[in-house]
């Protein structure tokens, strides 16, 4: 019998129906401002490059968070995943078709794009550097057993959709009685190993963690941390929250007064997973945990 749980998540992971939106700025108001010479037109607005990049993790709460962060005047967030500096593809089209999928934005504003595949590409972390070795990044993170069972379970919904099959998690973790620790999904889960890479680029300081479980309990402290690596002022507030008992998660509230509340896909029952793979995920992640840990100097309540 397959018990189903609402898997915690992600209110995390899409905010339904709230479109990202440009704030005091417009393409129309930028082009008018400059060419009426009302202002200068190096206060216009016009695609910029980013400050600050949401690297991962996926099924953290890339989502959530850039969509919290949009809450704050002077955030401007990119619509969709870019993935600019993790597919050859998009890179080979250059930095200017990365900027112009930027939004509009004035000086003095932070352009915050999302792109949960960074953190676990190769290339990711040089491309970046390049770009802009003084920009700021933002990881957020959860209990890597819990994000490995929420991106399978996203693959496994995916497959369902289509009428395919997909195999067990048990079936796929298992090979021989022994951790396939080539799953995709639990080399996403090794969280020190990728850190690594960004580290021979940039410094501890400019990588700020979220912490995810923390974020969907209690939103605004992490938010106030995470204006402050910014370089923002604190404008994010708890009027900007509201509990929805019926979700048993926090929904957002925009300029306008209106309440927005993830996609139904985004809080996705797991499926039940045999307790003793639980723990031996637990046991196997565990070393990787606190090499992460002492990484990022901060610890966090996981399995
Ligand atoms: C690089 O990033 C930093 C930190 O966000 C920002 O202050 C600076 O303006 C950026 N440089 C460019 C050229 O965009
Ligand atoms: C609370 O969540 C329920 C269930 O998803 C939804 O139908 C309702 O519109 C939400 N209410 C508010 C005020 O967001």
């Amino acid at each position: 019998m397959e018990v189903w749980v609402l898997g915690y998540i992600l209110l995390l992971s899409s905010v339904s129906g709230m479109p990202l939106q440009t704030k005091g700025v417009s393409e129309r108001n930028g082009a008018s401002l400059s060419s009426s010479h009302a202002v200068s037109p190096a206060r216009a607005a016009r695609h910029r490059d980013p400050q600050a990049i949401i690297i991962g993790v996926r099924k953290g709460g890339t989502r959530a968070l850039l969509e919290m962060l949009n809450l704050h005047p002077d955030v401007v967030a990119a619509a969709s995943e870019v993935h600019f500096f993790d597919q050859d593809e998009n890179y080979d089209k250059g930095l200017a078709w990365y900027r112009a999928q930027m939004p509009p934005s004035l000086p003095g504003q932070v352009t915050v794009e999302k792109t949960p595949g960074y953190f676990s590409s190769v290339k990711a972390p040089e491309r970046i550097h390049a770009m802009n070795s003084s920009v700021r990044l933002l990881l957020i993170v959860r209990d890597p057993v819990e994000r490995l069972v929420s991106d399978y379970t996203q693959v496994l919904h995916n497959r369902q959709q289509r009428a395919k099959p997909y195999p067990r998690l048990e079936k796929i973790l298992l090979r021989g009685g022994q951790l396939n620790i080539q799953y995709k999904a639990i080399q996403r889960s090794l969280y020190a190993l990728h850190l690594s890479r960004w580290l021979r680029f940039f410094s501890i300081g400019q990588i700020h963690v979220v912490d995810g479980g923390k974020l969907i309990r209690d939103p605004l402290p992490e938010l106030r941390r995470a204006e402050r690596f910014l370089g923002l002022a604190p404008r994010i507030s708890a009027a900007n929250f509201y509990f929805n008992q019926t979700k048993g998660f926090y929904c957002l509230r925009g300029e306008g007064g209106h309440g927005k509340c993830l996609d139904e896909s985004k809080g996705r029952p797991h499926p039940t997973v045999e307790g003793a793979i639980l723990e031996r995920l637990c046991t196997f992640f565990s070393r990787h945990n606190e090499d992460f840990f002492s990484m990022v100097g901060k610890t966090f309540n996981w399995c």
